[in-house]
């Protein structure tokens, strides 16, 4: 099977930088019809002046009836949904006993709820364009203890199991769901963060770059995610449902 997704549309939410940016460029080149949403309107509209054929959808995803809107504009205007590419999230690094309430929240609404949301209203949409496939973006950090990462973490590891529910709920429908596992990849959440590492963590200068060389080797490309993105999106992954597909440089397989 190729990996090709001719006459297909896709949604990728958080799609005006970074990861989801990779990903909508990746899978308008496979030729689907693409649509960038973001929180940021014009950051949206901007990213999607830069992909042939894309359109901005404003949309935040913590918000049920932006989604729900999200969704029904885009199958008004494409004429049908096949490709849903959940990806909007966001970072708060914190120790654990320093993380308040409304801290934690703000990152499991946009992380854990905005994924609900996003397969909760794409999925009958995809069921009635005859099926197709929802590519989750989970993260290394659901695998094991993270750090300072206590709410996200925690969120990432409730996207791989939403994942895999709705993997087996919705197959008789002819709808896959996968995950993709990142480990550390160069975008804005990363980069915008390391100096916040390092001070958490009590790393001198430059201390964060070697940890990563250490653990993973170097930091994932946004290409690197976007090229597995596709695999899962298009047929030629006709067999996967349910998985999680690290992407980490081996940071998750290493003791040591
Ligand atoms: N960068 C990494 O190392 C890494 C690793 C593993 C997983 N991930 C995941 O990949 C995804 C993309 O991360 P990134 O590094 O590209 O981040 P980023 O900060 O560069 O981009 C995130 C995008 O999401 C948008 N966004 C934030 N809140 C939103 C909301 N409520 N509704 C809609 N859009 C919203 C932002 O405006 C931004 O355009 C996230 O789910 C992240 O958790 C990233």
């Amino acid at each position: 099977m190729q990996q090709h997704l001719t006459g297909k549309t896709a949604i990728v939410t958080g799609a005006a930088q970074g990861i989801g940016f990779a990903i909508a460029g990746r899978l308008a080149e496979a030729g689907a019809q693409v649509v960038v949403s973001d929180l940021n309107a014009a950051a949206a509209r901007a990213a999607a002046d830069k992909i042939p054929g894309a359109l901005a959808l404003a949309c935040d995803v913590r918000d049920e009836q932006q989604v729900e809107a999200l969704v029904a504009e885009t199958v008004e205007r494409c004429g049908a949904l096949h490709v849903m590419v959940p990806n909007a999230g966001v970072a708060e690094p914190a120790p654990l006993t320093g993380m308040d309430l409304a801290a934690w929240r703000r990152v499991t609404s946009v992380n854990l709820d905005g994924v609900f949301l996003s397969i909760r209203y794409a999925a009958p949409a995809i069921i009635a364009s005859g099926g197709g496939s929802i590519v989750t973006i989970g993260s290394v950090t659901a695998t094991a203890g993270s750090p300072l990462l206590a709410s996200y973490a925690t969120a990432k590891a409730g996207v791989v199991s939403l994942t895999q529910t709705a993997a087996t709920e919705l197959r008789p429908h002819g709808v896959r769901v996968n995950a993709v596992l990142p480990g550390f990849v160069e975008t804005p959440m990363v980069t915008g963060a390391v100096d916040e590492f390092e001070a958490l963590l009590g790393l001198p200068s430059g201390g964060f770059g070697s940890l990563i060389a250490q653990k993973q080797g170097r930091l994932g490309t946004v290409d690197e995610v976007a090229d597995a993105v596709l695999f899962l999106a298009s047929d030629a992954s006709a067999f996967c449902n349910g998985s999680g597909l690290l992407l980490d440089g081996g940071l998750r397989a290493s003791l040591f």
